[in-house]
């Protein structure tokens, strides 16, 4: 659970409302939450995804596990207190950047449902779609992929609480949208998220 720390604080509103921000600017945010082990195929998807929305012109940004723990979240390991953090500091950075009118793409493997569901809640609150996609490739797939060698070393014992090896991933059970990469190729796996964006009238497509 976070700590609040803060007191004495009073939230400042803006003299326009999201609405008038998004009309102005012809945009409209919301993020969409990628989910999945390693090598899952979530990064591949969301910069393909990436790539052919920024062709059509919609403003979008992607957030990556791997990279944001490069900057923002430095001091976060692989505890499962610590994956809590990293998911929470991400939920309300997609809500900042959906708010501001960017289709946000997120991708974490955020193994459990209860910080993926607060993730959920705090775009629900504030009125802003959130869309979960479970990347569901198995973990033989993952494994045989290893892109990184990771999965090699977590068999090795070289890392210790690796997710689907010796630490856990919760599959989502309410996802908006599953995508089977072992099943299907990129460019399908793209189109059934552009499908899904259309469907809830977040783009047009093209
Ligand atoms: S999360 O569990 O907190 O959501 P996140 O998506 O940010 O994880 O980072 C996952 C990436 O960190 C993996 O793709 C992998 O490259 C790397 N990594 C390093 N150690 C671990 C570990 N113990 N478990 C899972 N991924 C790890």
């Amino acid at each position: 659970m976070t700590q609040v720390k803060a007191t004495n604080i009073h939230y400042h509103e803006g003299n326009i409302t999201r609405d008038e921000r998004w009309k102005a600017l012809g945009v409209k945010g919301a993020t969409m939450w990628f989910t999945g082990l390693s090598a899952c195929g979530k990064s591949t998807i969301a910069c393909a995804l990436e790539q052919a929305l920024v062709n059509q012109k919609v403003p979008c940004y992607r957030l990556d596990g791997d990279n944001i723990r490069f900057g923002l979240n430095k001091n976060l390991g692989f505890s499962a207190a610590d994956r809590e953090e990293n998911i929470r500091r991400i939920g309300e950075v997609s809500k900042l950047f959906a708010d501001a009118g960017i289709l946000t793409l997120s991708s974490f493997i955020s193994p459990y449902t209860k910080d993926r569901d607060a993730a959920r809640a705090m775009h629900k609150d504030a009125g802003i779609d959130f869309i979960e996609v479970f990347v569901d490739t198995p973990i033989e797939v993952c494994e045989k992929r290893d892109p990184k060698g990771l999965y090699k070393k977590a068999r090795a014992g070289e890392i210790k609480g690796f997710t689907g090896i010796d630490d856990p991933y919760e599959a989502p059970t309410n996802a908006e949208l599953i995508i089977k990469t072992a099943e299907h190729d990129l460019e399908a796996c793209v189109k059934q998220c552009l499908d899904c964006l259309a469907k809830r009238g977040l783009i047009s497509l093209a």
